[in-house]
């Protein structure tokens, strides 16, 4: 039996926490907990008691069906309180035996130093690349001669508050935030191959309130963002066009909808139960369809802002991802490649073992990134501190301590440590 890990992905639509095994060369699912969500809107907590039931549901499910009791977890974010940028870190170095860990932790350190306005706080420190002596695209510098090393580095940072109402769901389900997760970051770690992520590549999450963007170029994160339109407007956009309730657009929606009217057949019609309407009542079609277009074409048009705004919109030789429940719609890739001018495909979790039946679709790509990319970080912890607390999964229920300053010491350390651990694992991960 290996150790367990377990992540917690948070959304608007559906809360999915994932018990997984750690073996030698994969992570192996073992049991599954899938709960609507409550008492959240655009990723951000709008009723703590609401979603504490919620995730403390799926926390549940997921304990049934793998057996084992859940003490900590990793915990997606999201929503519109992120925002990210780019910084500089400069360190000199002095040693004989060249560039050491610590200079790397001191360059992040200066980079992290920006001015964090209030109220917010850092969830990641990226390093994008090295500098040495004005030798720069260096990507790892650990041992190499020189007096002044630079990093370049991508900071995301959350709003505090939206971090502590989060947090106090999680815990309040009786699980201890190991650590929070920017939601891109964990599906791009299961939906992109290596080679797109060194060609230069866009991972778009389309979940049901907000749309998660991370570039990743070189083998590194270079930009992320969080667009807070989704699937539930594309519903709602039905549900008020047709006068219908949200329920019963969203099911009209996932069984006739296309986002690309050019595709349908302008003849074929479908019957719905309108509000007023004794009767069900014709549609058609093609005019589903458009309603669908408008607003699918309008979140590519803000992903495409982004992109522009980033400057890197010419470095995407690997065009885009799609993942997230919304990716599911079809016609949609379409529609994104003609908006974005760059090649795109669909995709789910691809690396992933146990229970791949039921994770396999573009819904769960943050859930299962989660428990790969957490243990990524948890072991370059390992590696860096000699020894972390056990991993989520096995103990208490309350284990680990969360105390509400236990999850801020988390995201500390998180932030410091995290980029290396992109940049120095994943371009040897076996998996990729
Ligand atoms: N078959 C389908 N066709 C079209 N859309 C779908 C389909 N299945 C799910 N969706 C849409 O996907 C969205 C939910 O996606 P997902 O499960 O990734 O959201 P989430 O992670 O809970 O939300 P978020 O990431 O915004 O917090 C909903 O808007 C839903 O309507
Ligand atoms: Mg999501």
């Amino acid at each position: 039996m290996g150790e367990l890990v377990v992540g917690i992905d948070v959304g608007t639509t559906k809360i999915c926490t994932i018990v997984g095994e750690v073996r030698a060369d994969s992570i192996h699912a073992v049991g599954i907990g899938i709960e609507p969500s409550r008492g959240m809107k655009k990723g951000v907590v709008n009723d703590v008691p609401a979603l504490t039931q919620a995730i403390s549901a799926s926390v549940h499910k997921a304990e049934r069906s793998s057996g084992y009791e859940i003490g900590r977890a990793f915990v997606s974010v999201a929503g519109a309180h992120i925002d990210s940028k780019n910084s500089r870190g400069v360190v000199g170095i002095n040693s004989p035996r060249g560039v050491q860990i610590g200079d790397l932790e001191r360059a992040m350190d200066a980079a992290r130093a920006v001015a964090i306005p209030h109220n917010r706080e850092v969830l990641h420190v990226i390093p994008r690349n090295y500098t040495l002596d004005g030798q720069d695209g260096i990507r790892s510098p650990l041992g190499m001669h020189g007096f002044r090393l630079e990093v370049e580095a991508h900071i995301v940072m959350a709003s505090s508050t939206s971090l502590q109402n989060l947090q106090k769901c999680v815990e309040g389900a009786g699980v201890y935030v190991d650590r929070f997760i920017l939601n891109p970051l964990a599906s791009g770690d299961v939906v992109l191959t290596d080679a797109e992520r060194e060609m230069g590549v866009m991972v778009i999450d389309i979940g049901g309130g907000t749309t998660d963007i991370a570039i990743f170029i070189d083998g590194s994160v270079w930009h992320t963002a969080v667009i807070a339109v989704g699937g539930n407007h594309v519903t709602s956009d039905i549900a008020q066009l047709l006068h219908l309730p949200f329920e019963i657009a969203e099911g009209v929606k996932n069984q006739y909808g296309h986002a690309n009217p050019a595709d349908i057949d302008p003849k074929e019609l479908f019957m719905v139960p309108s509000f007023g309407e004794e009767q069900m009542s014709q549609v058609q079609r093609a005019d589903l369809a458009h309603i669908i277009n408008a607003r699918v074409e309008e979140l590519f048009q803000l992903v495409l802002k982004e992109v522009k705004y980033s400057a890197y919109d010419g470095l995407l030789a690997a065009g885009a991802v799609l993942t997230g429940g919304g990716a599911q719609l079809p016609g949609i890739k379409a529609v994104a490649s003609d908006v974005l001018k760059m090649p795109v495909r669909v995709a789910g979790p691809e690396r992933l073992s146990g229970m791949a039946d039921q994770l396999r679709s573009p819904s769960y790509s943050t859930s299962v990134g989660l428990l790969r990319l957490g243990l990524m970080m948890d072991n370059e912890d390992d590696r860096r501190n000699g020894g972390r607390p056990a991993k989520g999964g096995k103990g208490p229920r309350t284990g680990g301590g969360g105390n509400g300053n236990g999850g801020t010491n988390a995201r500390d350390t998180v932030g410091k440590l995290f980029g290396s651990v992109l940049k120095r694992l994943l371009p040897e991960d076996d998996n990729g």
